[in-house]
C-alpha cells in the first residue's frame, strides 16, 4: 500500500515553463530566434506548450526567458495593428488566430540572465511560486493534444501529493539521452514510485527504461534544494539531482511518483523529432491533411 492513496492535496493552479536554452542543435535557426518559436505546421511549438497547461486548469503561467527571447512575449501579447487590418478586411477566421495566444492564459516572464541548467531555470521562478505546488512544462517538449498527460499528472498530484514527474519507456540504448528512473509499482496501473533519479546513464548503469520526459509537478520545497545544488553533469544544475533529494527525504517534499506515459511526444529541439511532429500533425489536420496525404504517398512510393 503506497502512503498518501486516501488523502486530498491543495490542486496547483501555476505553471512553470522554462525556454531559456541556447537550442544549440537547431543553429543556425536558433541564432537569433528561440527554437521555442519554430513552428510546428502553422502555429510556434511553445503555444501548444502554454495550450496544455491552459487545458489543464493552469491558467497562471510564467516563462523563463533569456536573451534573444523576445518573440516569445510578443507571440502571447496583443498585436494591434495586424489585427485592426484584419478587422478592416473582416477576416474573421486570421483574426480569431491571432488572437488565440493572447487569450489563452494570464503570462508573466522572468529572464535567466546565463542558462546555467533547467535546475537554475525552475529556481527563477521561486519568487513568483511562493510556497505552493506547481507544475513545470519544458518549452521544447511537445505532448500531442489528445493525449492529455497533464492533467493525469495533476489528479495524480492530488492523490498521493510530494511531486509527480512523467516517465515514458525507451529502448535501452535510448536511455543515456535522458534522466533515468529507479521505480516501484503502485495499486494504480500508470503511476509509479521514484527511488532514484540519474541525470543521462550509461545503459550499463541504468536502473531502468523509464526516461524522464518534461512535465512535473513540484513540492516548492524543491527550491531549497536548488538553492545549494551544486552543478552536476554538463556543469549544469540538474533539476533531476534536486528530485533526488526529494526521493530520498519523503519528508521534505517528497514522495516523488512517476506517471508513465503511453501517448505521443516530440522533443522539438531535436530535428529528427521535429521533422516527425511536423509530418505527422500535417497529416492529421483536417484542412492540410488530404492533400498533404496524398502528396506524401506518392512521394514515399516514387521517390524513395
Ligand atoms: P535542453 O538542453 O533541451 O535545451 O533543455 P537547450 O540547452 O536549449 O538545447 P540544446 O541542447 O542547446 O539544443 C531543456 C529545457 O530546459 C530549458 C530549455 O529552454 C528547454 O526547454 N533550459 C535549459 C532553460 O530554460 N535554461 C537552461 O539553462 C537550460
Amino acid at each position: 500500500m503506497v502512503s498518501g492513496m486516501t488523502q486530498s492535496h491543495p490542486r496547483i493552479s501555476k505553471a512553470v515553463i522554462p525556454a531559456a536554452g541556447l537550442g544549440t542543435r537547431f543553429l543556425p535557426a536558433t541564432k537569433a530566434t528561440p527554437k521555442e518559436m519554430l513552428p510546428v505546421v502553422d502555429k510556434p511549438a511553445i503555444q501548444y506548450v502554454v495550450e496544455e497547461a491552459a487545458s489543464a486548469g493552469l491558467d497562471d503561467v510564467l516563462m523563463i526567458t533569456g536573451r534573444n527571447k523576445r518573440p516569445l512575449e510578443d507571440h502571447f501579447d496583443r498585436n494591434y495593428e495586424l489585427e485592426s487590418a484584419l478587422q478592416k478586411k473582416g477576416d474573421a477566421g486570421r483574426l480569431a488566430k491571432v488572437q488565440e495566444s493572447s487569450d489563452l492564459a494570464t503570462m508573466h516572464y522572468v529572464r535567466q540572465g546565463d542558462p546555467k541548467g533547467l535546475g537554475h531555470a525552475v529556481l527563477c521562478a521561486a519568487p513568483h511560486v511562493g510556497h505552493e505546488p506547481f507544475a513545470v512544462l519544458l518549452g521544447d517538449d511537445l505532448i500531442d493534444p489528445r493525449d492529455p498527460l497533464l492533467k493525469r499528472m495533476v489528479d495524480v498530484h492530488e492523490q498521493y501529493g510530494g511531486s509527480v514527474i512523467a516517465l515514458m519507456e525507451v529502448e535501452p540504448e535510448q536511455i543515456h539521452l535522458y534522466g533515468c528512473a529507479a521505480v516501484e509499482v503502485t495499486e494504480d496501473a500508470d503511476v509509479v514510485k521514484v527511488t532514484g533519479l540519474v541525470e543521462k546513464p550509461d545503459p550499463a548503469d541504468a536502473p531502468s527504461n523509464y526516461a524522464i520526459i518534461g512535465r512535473y509537478v513540484l513540492d516548492p520545497h524543491v527550491f531549497d534544494i536548488l538553492r545549494t545544488t551544486e552543478p552536476g553533469r554538463g556543469g549544469e544544475i540538474q533539476l533531476t539531482d534536486a528530485l533526488q533529494q526529494l526521493a530520498d527525504d519523503e519528508k521534505i517534499g517528497g514522495p516523488v511518483h512517476g506517471v508513465v506515459f503511453k501517448g505521443r511526444r516530440y522533443d522539438t529541439g531535436d530535428r529528427g523529432d521535429y521533422l516527425r511532429a511536423i509530418v505527422r500533425l500535417a497529416c492529421e489536420r483536417e484542412d492540410l491533411g488530404p492533400d498533404f496525404r496524398t502528396w506524401l504517398r506518392s512521394y514515399v512510393t516514387e521517390e524513395m
